[in-house]
């Protein structure tokens, strides 16, 4: 099953693409290093074509409480809009645990407070 993992360079990234490699998946990682971005949307229509499963573990450059807002804000609304295009049948988010309770936090507001 083909795996796209949106921040696949990352910490967290990395690691999920060997595993699932592991378990026989062709996971590709999907990051500006691999040039998928999705903010801009570049290489993102291709990236997800023939993905059964989108996995998004990116993370915002800058934790500044605006830009981490926008990054997440419309990261998630690009991802969310190619992958329904791209006919992709699971979206699944890391996100943190508790970001509701942390409304004070730019970076946590960003956040989507639950996978789905
Ligand atoms: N690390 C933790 O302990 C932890 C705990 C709980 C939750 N999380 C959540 O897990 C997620 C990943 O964390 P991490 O620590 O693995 O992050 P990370 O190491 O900073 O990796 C972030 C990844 O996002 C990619 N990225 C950045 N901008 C992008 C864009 N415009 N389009 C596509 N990919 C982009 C980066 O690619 P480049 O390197 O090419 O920029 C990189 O692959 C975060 O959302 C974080 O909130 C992390």
């Amino acid at each position: 099953m083909k795996v796209v993992v949106i921040g696949g360079t990352g910490l967290i990234g990395s690691k999920l693409v060997t595993k699932l490699g592991e378990h026989g998946h062709e996971a590709v990682p999907a990051a500006p290093d691999t040039g998928v971005n999705t903010i801009t949307k570049e290489g993102l229509p291709e990236a997800l074509e023939g993905a059964a499963v989108v996995v998004d573990v990116s993370n915002s450059p800058s934790f500044d409480e605006a830009a981490v807002v926008e990054f997440f804000g419309t990261s998630t609304t690009n991802l969310l809009e190619c992958a329904a295009k791209a006919g992709v049948g699971h979206y699944v988010a890391l996100s943190v645990v508790g970001t509701e309770q942390l409304s004070n936090s730019g970076y946590f507001r960003g956040r989507p407070s639950r996978s789905g």
